[in-house]
């Protein structure tokens, strides 16, 4: 029952309970109740070592850049810096946490397809090692903000659409994001950024979605990006994207073997000089969290459908309802029986739609079972929000048998603390 989508050591214990970083899952959820994020720090670290070993294995030019978007939790940015990763952050927001977590500014990547006036003046202020530009205003509003010279690197849009859900394609023309290859834009934002006395341009940059199982698209993508290189460009950075397994059926590549497919690319474009940047968010905290819940009721619609609903929902994952996504569910407390019941796992809102798993097969499912989705590491926490007035869950990391928790759980009084 356990398979790909959990964190890899993750095992049934005698009491018949999921069991993962050597934390029994049913024993939590009495200590810090339900709903809650659950992390295994092994699979973290795990993942970031495998990065970082498979680039290691071909050159020193490299840097991997926690996409810090997929989990902006400041314990995960103190993890990730320990590790020796540098840092992608999308708004003032995460580059405050980023830094409170201790980051080196110089290993801050800061990223926004609408970076506000504030957000860079903090990125200046705080030492921020890049900007990545996204549009001509952004050009515009940089020179007129900054005081000194920033590096720089220029998002392009390369004219690549990876199979994947076309909310998290972002490498095609029609994209908000990034200058185009095809119309001219990104020539252009090259030519009119290397004339600026503010911005020094050091490389360019491409993401061409999320989730992505293919590896050729990230080829093409080089590809596209080696037509506008010049002197100047001695920076890569091929964005993130690697898929990972949500459902057990999945079958994502390896990190090794997609670093070094994207490693080969490069070198086949441009040679060796630039130094190849990634920043993987997904692949690095995916697979690393699962969500527990307490299966409050269970309603059959005999000849239909029995829904199981469960203590949290679209406030706490909203992936379902935004890109149609597929997990798999468990009964927590019954990890080695087998799976008997489809069902359908419904949250607590106001919304038919706010449904996490469709007909998942579940062993005979109670009320008051601890009810667990894994692969919900990523986005989830991330996108996590109080509809319904529903207080967000705590984050909790978990390492040889200990529990720490990270971001604590809100309270119904925190719903009223912004109140003016
Ligand atoms: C610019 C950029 N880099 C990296 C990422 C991380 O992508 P993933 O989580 O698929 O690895 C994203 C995600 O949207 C992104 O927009």
């Amino acid at each position: 029952m356990v398979g790909m989508p959990y964190p890899v050591g993750t095992v049934t214990n005698s009491e018949g309970h999921l069991e993962i970083a050597g934390c029994d899952v049913v024993d939590l959820a009495a200590r810090f109740g339900t709903p809650s994020y659950l992390f295994s720090v092994p699979e973290m670290r795990n993942r970031a070592r495998a990065y970082l070993d498979a680039f290691g294995a071909h050159t020193d030019e490299f840097e991997v850049l926690y996409a810090s978007k997929a989990l902006p939790v400041t314990a995960a940015y103190r993890l990730f810096a320990s590790e020796g990763l540098s840092v992608d952050v999308a708004s003032g927001g995460e580059l405050t946490m980023a830094l409170a977590a201790g980051y080196e500014p110089s290993r801050i990547y800061m990223h926004g397809n609408n970076k506000t006036d504030a957000e860079i003046r903090l990125a200046e202020e705080s030492g921020v090692g890049h900007l990545i530009l996204d549009s001509f205003d952004e050009i515009e509003r940089c020179e007129r903000v900054l005081t000194g010279k920033q590096d720089v690197m220029i998002r392009v849009t390369p004219g690549i659409k990876p199979s994947t859900h076309t909310y998290i394609q972002t490498g095609q023309l029609d994209s908000k994001f990034g200058f185009g290859l095809e119309d001219g834009s990104a020539e252009r934002a090259i030519r009119r950024t290397l004339a600026s006395s503010k911005l020094r341009l050091v490389g360019l940059h491409f993401h061409i979605g999320s989730q992505i199982f293919e590896t050729e698209p990230f080829r093409l993508a080089v590809k596209a990006l080696a037509s506008i290189k010049g002197d100047w460009c001695r920076m890569l950075d091929l964005g993130g994207g690697l898929g990972i397994s949500y459902e057990n059926a999945d079958e994502p590549p390896k990190i090794e073997s997609y670093v070094d497919f994207k490693i080969e690319a490069v070198r086949e474009f441009f040679g060796h000089e630039v130094r190849i940047l990634i920043e993987p968010g997904r692949s690095l905290v995916g697979n690393a969290g699962v969500t527990i819940y307490t299966v409050g009721t269970i309603k059959e619609i005999p000849g239909i459908r029995t829904y199981v609903s469960v203590d949290g929902g679209m406030s706490d994952n909203l992936r379902p309802m935004l890109y149609d996504a597929r997990y798999e569910a468990a009964i927590a407390n019954r990890a080695g029986r087998a799976a008997e019941t489809v069902a359908t796992i419904a949250g607590s809102h106001c919304e038919s739609g706010d449904i996490l798993v469709r007909d998942v097969a579940l062993a005979d499912p109670h009320v008051g079972d601890i009810l667990i989705t894994p692969a919900t590491g990523a986005y989830g926490h991330a996108m996590a929000n109080n509809y319904n007035g529903m207080p967000r869950p705590p984050v909790i990391f978990l390492e040889d048998g200990e529990a720490q928790v990270v971001v604590r759980r809100e309270t119904w009084d925190d719903l009223l603390a912004r109140d003016a």
